[in-house]
């Protein structure tokens, strides 16, 4: 059916990969291995451009800055200060952020999705909706968060070796209008009592962090926080739409909606791979990893790792085994884990509650995306189930 062909099989050794510069992992205990390991790091993507400006005699900035916040690119001790601000503020959204302030923002999105028509349910549904939440919590227009994403997602592929001067002079001046953007809306709700505005008062405060650099926390929580879940959406909707069995058995039993959502994460999780740089000398599998490689874990492919999972290639809500990696583990493991669960749970039961959603392809398209699994589209027609029928 729907098993879409794109996850090699073989689980293998890690094996140098001179094409990526980089030891591959493929086995599930590898990868688990390496994301738990205390000393293992992260290439600093900020600290990176900095050098390069140094070689060339210029300096980036607001470049540099908003990089920095970005969590999953920096190691300790800045990441332990940085960490520990990201995850109060998001404490601080809980009101925000609450089942039932989030199954108001679910209907209210509902109701405008035209029904009996054909839609797009990623990019009505499933791209919206983390947006939305993001917006909420930070106190920001829906509109500020997708330019915020379309630029963002140009600063964050900023590093490559053998880009050109002028491209990185180009990333520095959006970077800098990213960066005014950002404080602006901090200046704006500054000494409110939530979104940026008690994000900026708890940075300043507690961290001793300047309007830059809590401008740079929240445009990664933006970027952290909803393509990532977008994806997470479209994928489960899809999954759950062709497989009428399992759908009826989430509904029947809200119980099963983290299995659902956890093995929606295993068998089709957004991030494909994370990076690391080995720290202290490893040993994987017999395979010696001299201190300072770079590792590529490949998450999608970990998760088809039979030596982990029973039948791997079958999407199974029963399923118990090895945790999947979907939101990494160790020192980086995801913030937003709570966040995202919530928005799928209520997004999915809402809507198949509401709606009898018919596939309009039976096998929809995937994105051709190095680092994401993503749907290209999810055409589907929508059809209100009569308030008799769900009582
Ligand atoms: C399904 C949705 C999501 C997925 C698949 C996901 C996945 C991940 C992964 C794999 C990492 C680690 C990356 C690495 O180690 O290189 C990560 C880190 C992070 N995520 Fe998520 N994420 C999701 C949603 C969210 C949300 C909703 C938020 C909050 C707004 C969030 C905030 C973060 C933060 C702050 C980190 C950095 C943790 C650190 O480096 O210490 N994520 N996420």
């Amino acid at each position: 059916m729907m098993v879409p062909d794109w996850v090699e099989a073989s689980h293998e050794p890690p094996r140098w990969s001179a094409k990526e510069n980089s030891f591959i992992l493929t086995r599930y205990a590898d990868a688990a291995a390496v994301l738990r390991h205390p000393e293992v790091q992260v290439v600093e993507l900020g600290n990176e451009i900095a050098r390069l400006g140094v070689r060339w005699r210029r300096t980036f900035p607001n470049l540099v800055t908003m990089l920095g916040g970005i969590l999953v690119h920096r190691n300790p001790p800045a990441h332990t200060t940085i960490r520990l601000f990201l995850k109060k503020s998001l404490q601080n959204f809980a009101a925000d952020l609450s089942e039932s302030a989030m199954r108001r923002s679910v209907d209210s999105l509902l109701d405008t999705i035209p029904s009996g028509e054909p839609v797009d349910a990623v990019h009505v549904l499933a791209t919206r909706f983390p947006a939305m939440t993001i917006a909420r919590a930070l106190g920001l227009e829906e509109n500020f968060v997708a330019n915020v994403m379309r630029t963002g997602a140009q600063l964050i592929g900023a590093w490559h070796r053998g880009s050109s001067l002028k491209t990185y002079e180009r990333l520095e001046n959006e970077a800098r209008e990213l960066s005014a953007a950002m404080t602006e809306k901090i200046r704006e709700q500054r000494g409110m009592t939530g979104g940026l505005g008690r994000m900026a008062t708890l940075g300043a405060s507690e961290f001793g962090l300047d309007d830059d650099e809590i401008a740079a926390g929240a445009f990664f929580f933006i970027m952290a926080g909803t393509r990532t879940t977008a994806m997470l959406l479209g994928n489960m909707m899809y999954l759950l739409a062709a497989r009428p069995a399992d759908r009826e058995r989430v509904m029947a039993d809200p119980g099963l909606m983290k299995a659902c959502i956890d093995e929606t994460m295993r068998f089709a999780g957004p991030l494909r791979h994370v990076g690391r740089v080995a720290g202290p000398e490893m040993c994987l599998s017999n395979v010696r990893i001299p201190p300072g490689s770079a590792i590529y874990v490949k998450l999608e492919v970990a998760h088809r790792d039979p030596e982990a999972y029973e039948h791997p290639e079958r999407f199974d809500i029963d399923r118990r085994g090895a945790p999947h990696l979907g939101f990494a583990a160790g020192i980086h493991a995801c913030l937003g884990t709570g966040l995202a669960h919530l928005e799928a749970a209520t997004l999915i039961s809402t809507m198949f509650r509401r709606f009898d959603v018919e596939l309009l392809e039976a096998s929809p398209q995937w994105q051709e995306h190095l680092l994401f699994r993503e749907l290209a589209k999810l055409p589907v027609v929508l059809r209100p189930i009569s308030k008799r029928k769900t009582t």
